[in-house]
């Protein structure tokens, strides 16, 4: 079985002041013994060497939510992979649903990202997702796929086994209306069928498919039990401690079932 991974995504949220309470009262929240999956902290850059210093002896890792392609260079307002290796980076959100739309990200440059990651030693964790009028036109599938295919080309099968991917359908991102557990499901084995499809269904039975959008402590457990569905990428709810804890619970509890 695979084990769940749980990531909190504070997007623009909390200075260095407010870091150090969250993370401090998180570690309080949750009880370390209940934690079965692997938890994942995404602070704002300017947050990361403190958060990395803060979490050292816990079973928290830390990611950051995005990165450039290059190590190094004249790319002004940027951060490297290499940089965020030194301040203790394991993980790296690429292709999240508000950088394709804010800032023009294609599925093209979310690959290169997702390639850097990988030969930087980061483990990408590659978002996609639907809008609602592509819900509502019924063609999620096709735009999944396409965003699917895009980022994952060129990537090696050693290197696949190691990627996370996040389902997020934009229509659920900070709105409330998560998608329904079988909606997710649905999506999450589509994606599972093409990564069969362009390696094998021993690498697919090994990706990590995270689903994303209005993740709360009271819908974590159905959505957590979907077989294809193997853990959450959390925005809102992780910055509540009680709340992102209750969702790292209730990954705990589906594990066992
Ligand atoms: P949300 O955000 O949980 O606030 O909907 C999820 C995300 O954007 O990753």
């Amino acid at each position: 079985m695979r084990n769940k991974v749980i990531a909190g995504n504070w997007k623009m949220n909390k200075d260095l002041g407010e870091t150090e309470k969250l993370i401090n009262d998180l570690k309080t929240a949750l009880n370390f013994n209940l934690i079965g999956s692997k938890v994942i902290i995404c602070p704002p850059f300017p947050s990361l060497a403190l958060a990395a210093k803060l979490i050292e002896g816990s079973p928290l890792e830390l990611g950051a939510q995005n990165m450039h392609t290059e190590d190094e260079g004249a790319f002004t307002g940027e951060v490297s992979p290499k940089m965020l290796k030194a301040a203790g980076c394991r993980y790296v959100i690429v292709g999240h649903s508000e950088r394709r739309q804010y800032f023009s990200e294609t599925n093209e440059f979310i690959n290169k990202k997702a390639r850097k990651a990988l030969a930087s030693g980061l483990i990408p964790i590659i978002c996609v997702g639907e809008s609602l009028d592509e819900r509502e036109k019924n063609i999620t599938d096709q735009i999944v796929s396409v965003q699917v295919k895009g980022c994952l080309s060129e990537i090696s099968a050693a290197d696949m086994e190691k990627v996370i991917i996040a389902y997020e359908p934009v229509w659920a991102i900070g709105t409330g209306k998560n998608a329904t557990p079988q909606q997710a499901q649905d999506v999450h084995r589509l994606i599972r069928k093409l990564i069969s499809q362009l390696y094998s269904w021993t690498v697919a039975e090994r990706v990590t498919i995270q689903y994303g959008g209005s993740v709360k402590a009271d819908n974590a457990a159905d959505l957590l039990h979907q077989p294809d569905i193997d853990g959450a990428l959390v925005g809102g709810a992780c910055l509540k401690p009680d709340s992102f804890s209750a969702i790292i619970q209730a990954a705990a509890l589906s594990t066992k079932k």
